[in-house]
């Protein structure tokens, strides 16, 4: 079953209901966002990230769905932001091409996620960061979300914050973990962390 094609009409009511952007918007505030970073946002979804990202920035959302583009086309004001239809794991874009790259509530969605994770170092530049926001299976609530999703046939791949920051620090990058909440987290992953943390950070 295609979720995203058949979930797209609903997607942003029902993450309307689950109080998603509140999430997304904390997510985003973990980190410093400069005037010319090039942004990436992988799963980008119908936009409810991309929308609330600086006009100035140039934003490339990236995701397997047409349907869910087509969405965030009409929703993200930035009419410069590019639009890829790409998968995470064999991402066509140039390496070394973006300053942040966040992937919020998409890598779990993603059917090869080691893959997906070296593609986002590769078009990662030096002192930029990767920022991905994800729900820890540690957690009751989660357990839950996977066997649903599963049952509709989704990977269902979560992995715990420190599983995730191995991948990472495997790839020579720093790491630092926010919870959200007793479910949610934020990574962030850079060669250097330094001047990234955003509101709630140094
Ligand atoms: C739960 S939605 C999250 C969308 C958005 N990031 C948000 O927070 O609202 C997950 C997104 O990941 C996309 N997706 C699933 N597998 C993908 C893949 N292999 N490559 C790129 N995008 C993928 C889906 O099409 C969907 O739009």
């Amino acid at each position: 079953m295609d979720l995203f094609r058949l979930a797209a009409p609903f997607y942003d009511c029902l993450m309307k209901v689950a109080g998603h952007q509140k999430t997304i918007k904390r997510a985003v505030e973990q980190v410093r966002i400069k005037p010319d970073d090039v942004i990436c946002d992988i799963g980008a979804g119908t936009g409810q990230l991309s929308r609330l990202l600086p006009a100035e920035n140039k934003i490339i959302m990236v995701d397997s769905s047409v349907r869910m583009l087509k969405k965030a086309r009409k929703k993200v004001a930035n009419q410069s932001a590019e639009i890829v239809t790409s998968r995470a794991q064999n991402l066509s874009l140039e390496d070394n091409s973006c300053d942040l790259v966040f992937c919020i509530d998409a890598l779990h969605h993603f059917e090869r996620t080691g893959a997906a994770l070296a593609e986002m170092k590769r078009i990662v530049r030096d002192r930029g960061a990767i920022v991905i926001m994800e729900f820890d299976p540690a957690n009751r609530k989660t357990r839950i979300m996977q066997q649903l999703e599963e049952l509709v046939g989704e990977p269902g791949c979560f992995y715990s914050p420190d599983k995730l920051a191995a991948f990472f620090k495997k790839f020579g990058c720093k790491t630092e973990v926010i919870e959200l909440s007793s479910w949610q987290y934020v990574l962030l992953a850079s060669d250097d962390l330094t001047g990234r943390r955003g509101i709630d950070g140094f």
